[in-house]
Order: C-alpha cells, then sequence, then structure tokens
C-alpha cells in the first residue's frame, strides 16, 4: 500500500474542517512516515494569503488538534512543501493558477504529482469547483494511471435524492466514478472496520447472524453536544439528514450486508447497495409509525442547565428542525426478514455513545426460577463504536451461592487495553485511502442515491408536517416518548448503552 508522489489540494483551506481534521490527518501520515517523498499541501480559498501565514496557520492546527506536537524534523519537512492558492470557486482563472503551480511543482522535481482534490466547502459551491476542476484540465490530468486526478468529496452529499442525483451528474460529467471518493467519516473508524472483520474473520458468528437468532438491531449515535455554532447549517439538516441518511444507515449497512466475495471496493460495496435496496419503505403515519422526530427542550448536560433548541443562536423561533430522529426499518431479504432494525440519533442526550446492538432471541422454555429480581437477560452483542471502543457480549451466569439464581454479566474486550490508545483518526485512514486509490470505505454514487431514496419520503413528509407531531425530549436524556414508542409497539425497548 504506498501512495505516487501526490499534491492534496484542499478547497475551503481556511474551513473548521481543514483545521480540526485534515491539517491534523496529513501531518499524522508524515509523523507515521506513510506520506510519499514527494507530498505537497495546497490550501485553495478565497482569501489571499502568502504561503508563509497558510504555513503557520497549518502549525497552529497540528498544535491544537493533532494527536501529536509538529516536530522540527517531521514539520520541518512538510512545512514548505505547505503552499496556498487564492481565487473564487467560480473563477476559472483561479483554477487555471492552481494548474500551473502544481505543474511548477512537477517540474522542480522532475516528477509527476497525482492530484488530489478535497472539497470541504459548502455545498452551493461543489458544482463550481467541480465544473472549474474540468475546465481547467485538473479533472483528468493522467486519467487512466495510477496518479490519475481524484477527488474527496465532503458531506452533506445532497439534500433530498433529487440534489444527490444532480450532484453525482455533476462529478460524473468531469470524473470517471473511480476517481470519485465520497466520504463518510465513520467509515474511517477503526470500530467501524473492525465490524467487518469481526463478522468475517471469526466463523462463530455466521452461523447464527440472521432471523432464526436475532430478535432484533438497535443502533444508536448519540451525542452530548448540542447545535453549537453551526444552526446555519444544521436548521437547513436536522437529525435525519445529518446522521440517519448517512453516519447510521452506513453502520446498518455493515452490520446487514451479505459477505462480499472479496474485500474490494466494487464487491463490498455492491453487498451494501443489495442490503440498502432490501429495506422496504417506511411508514410514515398512522398508529404505529416506522419514524419519530423531536427537538430538545432545556435540561441538564453534564450537571449543567442547558438551553432548548429553539433558544440556541440562530434557530428560528418555531423552527421545526428535528435534533433527534429514530427509524425502524424492516429489511426484506432471506437473511433478515422479520427482524427490525431500530436507529436513533440525537444530540444533546444523556451520553455521547455510538454503538451497535445486536439482540438475540430469548432461550427456548426456562429451567431456572425467574423473578423481577433474577430475569434472564436476553444474550446482546454490543459493538462500541465510541468512545471506550470495544466490544461486549451479555450473558447469563449463575450467581454463587447455594441457590440457582442468574445474573446478566459481561464478556468486555476493549481496544485501549488490548491495543493502547493512540489509534489512528477516521480523517488519516481515508486521505490515505484516497491518495493510494482504495474506495473501499467510500460512498458510491448509487449507495448515496438509494439512501436518500429512502429518506426523502420522510423528510418531505415532516417539512409537510411542520411542527405538528414534532416531540420534545429533556436535554440530557435518552429521547423522547415518541422514540420509545417505536420500540414498545414490537415489545422491544432501546437499552441503555
Ligand atoms: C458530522 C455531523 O457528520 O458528524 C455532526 O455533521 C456530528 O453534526 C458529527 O456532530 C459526529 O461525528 P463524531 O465523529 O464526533 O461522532
Amino acid at each position: 500500500r504506498g501512495s505516487p508522489p501526490t499534491v492534496v489540494v484542499i478547497f475551503g483551506a481556511s474551513g473548521d474542517l481543514t483545521a480540526r481534521k485534515l491539517i491534523p490527518a496529513i501531518y499524522n501520515l508524515a509523523h507515521d512516515g506513510l506520506l510519499p517523498a514527494d507530498f505537497y499541501l495546497i490550501g485553495f480559498g478565497r482569501k489571499p494569503i502568502p504561503d508563509e501565514e497558510f504555513q503557520k496557520i497549518a502549525e497552529g492546527a497540528i498544535k491544537e488538534f493533532s494527536r501529536r506536537e509538529p516536530t522540527a524534523d517531521v514539520w520541518g519537512r512538510l512545512a514548505p512543501r505547505t503552499l496556498y492558492v487564492s481565487g473564487g470557486y467560480d473563477e476559472k482563472a483561479a483554477f487555471d493558477r492552481l494548474r500551473d503551480r502544481i505543474a511548477g511543482l512537477e517540474k522542480q522535481i522532475n516528477q509527476e504529482l497525482q492530484p488530489l482534490f478535497y472539497i470541504s466547502t459548502p455545498p452551493t459551491v461543489f458544482a463550481p469547483i467541480i465544473r472549474n476542476l474540468g475546465a481547467s484540465g485538473l479533472a483528468s490530468r493522467y486519467l487512466g494511471q495510477r496518479h490519475q486526478s481524484k477527488v474527496i468529496i465532503e458531506k452533506p452529499f445532497g439534500r433530498d435524492l433529487a440534489s444527490a442525483q444532480a450532484l453525482n451528474k455533476e462529478l460524473t460529467d468531469v470524473f470517471e466514478e473511480p476517481q470519485v471518493f465520497r466520504i463518510d467519516h465513520y467509515l474511517g473508524k477503526e470500530t467501524v472496520q473492525d465490524l467487518l472483520v469481526q463478522r468475517f474473520a471469526n466463523s462463530i458468528f455466521e452461523p447464527i447472524w440472521n432471523r432464526n437468532f436475532i430478535d432484533h438491531v438497535q443502533i444508536t449515535v448519540a451525542e452530548q453536544v448540542g447545535v453549537e455554532a453551526r444552526a446555519g447549517y444544521y436548521e437547513q439538516s436536522g437529525a435525519l439528514r445529518d446522521m440517519i441518511q448517512n453516519h447510521t444507515m452506513q453502520l446498518l449497512a455493515l452490520t446487514a450486508m451479505e459477505p462480499p466475495v472479496s474485500m474490494d471496493a466494487e464487491s463490498v460495496r455492491d453487498e451494501k447497495v443489495k442490503v440498502l435496496k432490501a429495506i422496504q419503505a417506511l411508514r410514515l403515519d398512522g398508529p404505529d409509525p416506522d419514524v419519530a422526530r423531536a427537538q430538545y427542550g432545556e435540561g441538564l448536560i453534564g450537571g449543567k442547565p442547558v438551553k432548548g433548541y429553539l433558544q440556541e443562536k440562530d434557530v428560528a423561533p418555531a423552527s421545526a428542525t428535528e435534533t433527534y430522529a429514530a427509524l425502524r426499518l424492516s429489511i426484506n431479504n432471506w437473511r433478515w426478514q422479520g427482524v427490525p432494525f431500530y436507529l436513533r440519533s440525537g444530540k444533546h442526550m444523556a451520553r455521547r455513545v455510538s454503538e451497535i446492538a445486536v439482540r438475540f432471541k430469548r432461550a427456548p422454555g426456562s429451567l431456572f426460577s425467574e423473578s423481577e429480581r433474577f430475569q434472564l437477560a436476553p444474550n446482546t452483542l454490543a459493538f462500541q463504536i465510541q468512545p471506550d471502543e470495544g466490544m461486549s457480549l451479555i450473558l447469563n451466569a449463575k450467581i454463587p451461592g447455594l441457590e440457582t439464581r442468574t445474573q446478566p454479566v459481561k464478556m468486555n474486550f476493549k481496544y485501549a487495553t488490548t491495543f493502547g490508545s493512540n489509534t489512528p483518526e477516521a480523517y488519516e485512514r481515508l486521505v490515505l485511502d484516497a491518495m493510494i486509490g482504495d474506495g473501499t470505505l467510500f460512498i458510491r454514487g448509487d449507495e448515496t442515491e438509494r439512501s436518500w431514496q429512502l429518506i426523502t419520503p420522510i423528510h418531505e413528509h415532516w417539512a409537510a408536517q411542520g411542527r405538528n407531531g414534532l416531540d420534545s425530549y429533556a436535554s440530557g436524556s435518552w429521547g423522547p416518548k415518541a422514540g420509545e414508542a417505536l420500540l414498545a409497539t414490537h415489545g422491544h425497548s432501546w437499552r441503555e448503552p
């Protein structure tokens, strides 16, 4: 796994993601010796900034956000290769300047450079950037060769099916699909990749990974943070589009997909698309809908009183934006027929925790006395995606003593204990994979469209309802009644992770 000589160009160089994630990720790759000897980073943005100033900004970002301090050795080598080009995203001449600057670097080192464009701007300028990459010839550089141009595109990838299709069209007018890397940073998380290893490197799971043994699956992506300073974006998005359409849907696809024939990008993504296609359309209203939404009210986070969503800065006084969304999905195939998959995600919830909990059917009959206090727990296999990464299995064990009483016990595997805690960040893995040209952990065009096809009717329905039927929950709680009802009507309840 090696990358050819590369120049990474970040559009949106002064953005939050660039400082918090992208520059630190590149620095850590440099530190670990994973960047090619000939590597350049170019920031592209509207503000005119000299190279030296961008280098200072980058160094500041590394100091603040990287898991490593910039050293004289590593940063000393990377800093002079950190450059800046300014221009408008819709200004063709600026892209010509960028092209010439790259050509100048190639001349200097007498080497061809693989261009990797990272589009990390607001979505309103995705299309002009893509078009100008095409018009300037940057998109088609070295096409068909190992170091052909590549483009990473950040979320949000559209806001409904039609806009996702339009964006796919913009991309494929200029790039070929293997050049395109649609990012979902959840796929870069170690624990998410481990899900595939657990499922397909262990023989004990496959025989029980189906409707005969599994009762239902719960996928939780809970956050303790609120909308923070992002209302401008979040008001247009909401939990369904911000988290469910992408991150939780990806977790579901990896949990439920069939074993791929190999781990190459196409085989894995074929299986993900197949399982997404098997998800049935959702019931949006009536007495037992498959969907729930709510907004956080006031409450306590970490013991401190916090505002409700409607009181947050830049939120419309009668906003109907949901900060919590939950779905009940049915997968209509041989493996999963009759096994509900519950998905939930919310802000201002009790804890920051993401997990996938696979709940098995109860033991048949009961040989042991069950009372209120000593009840057999259903076996549960939980993948802790974050924080406190690990995996646990809940089993029933005998409480020592002369009577036969049972108690649920946990078998735990913790990443930090076994592997230490300095694991790579999601963006490190993903930037490196794109440089190498491996799309396995990126979203294919048809995959994002299928996911939007499921989600679009829900947000259209909610938009039509406005605040009607919008539930609320106290900040710092595990979510609204509507979210509980989704499971209760099927005899289930959310597990407290
Ligand atoms: C982003 C969302 O995609 O994921 C944010 O836009 C959210 O609203 C974030 O906070 C969560 O990511 P992580 O890695 O902190 O779980």
